[in-house]
């Protein structure tokens, strides 16, 4: 079993996946779970997880999130899984608290719930990678989902065939600092 700093240091974003290989029911679930139990402002739990796995309504999904003139998500079609993170309306205290202190809680908890999501993919063996970029209304239509739902992320998932890359980072210093704002 990894230790948690393991896991985080080496989930990764994975671009390449065995494309012969689909991922298990339990394990889909059991990764969701993960994100099912993460934290949210006033317990809000402003989500909703659209599990993609057929293989004819997966890769018009994946056309969804790539585009050919920017060379954008070209590898999506590989992963047998996309999970479309869809946002819900926040409850009463979730919003009035939002209001006042103008910040969005919603797309803070559904990132979070990613995170944990990932992570629980790695720990399970999976490869992840996180996509912002797709065009939502075509997801929107491909899955029936309201036109007045934001779809915030597509998360896809497989078994990744790819090797683990040094990761790029700012320095721990430059990032971290005790007891005061202080940058290097
Ligand atoms: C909100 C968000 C949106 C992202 N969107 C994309 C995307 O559309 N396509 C992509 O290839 N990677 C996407 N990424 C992955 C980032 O590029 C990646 O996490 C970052 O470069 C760090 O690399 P690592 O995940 O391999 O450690 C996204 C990540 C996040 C958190």
């Amino acid at each position: 079993m990894k230790d948690f700093l393991s896991l985080a240091q080496q989930r990764q974003s994975d671009r390449a996946y065995d494309t012969n290989r689909p991922v298990e029911r339990e394990k889909i679930e059991r990764v969701l779970e993960a994100a099912r139990v993460a934290p949210s402002a006033c317990n809000s739990q402003p989500w909703h997880f659209i599990v993609v796995d057929d293989p004819e309504l997966k890769n018009k999904v994946a056309d969804a999130t790539s585009t050919r003139i920017l060379g954008l998500n070209h590898f999506t079609k590989q992963a047998p899984v996309h999970i479309l993170i869809v946002e819900e309306k926040v409850n009463l205290s979730s919003g009035f608290g939002g209001w006042v202190k103008k910040k969005d809680f919603a797309p803070i908890d559904i990132g979070i719930a990613t995170a944990q999501l990932c992570l629980a993919a790695e720990d399970e063996g999976l490869g992840t990678c996180i996509l912002g970029w797709f065009d939502e209304n075509k997801i929107r239509k491909l899955l029936d989902i309201p036109d007045n739902k934001r779809v915030v992320l597509d998360v896809i998932l497989g078994y990744s065939t790819q090797s683990e890359r040094p990761k790029k980072r700012k320095d721990f210093q430059s990032v971290v600092s005790y007891n005061g704002y202080q940058t290097k």
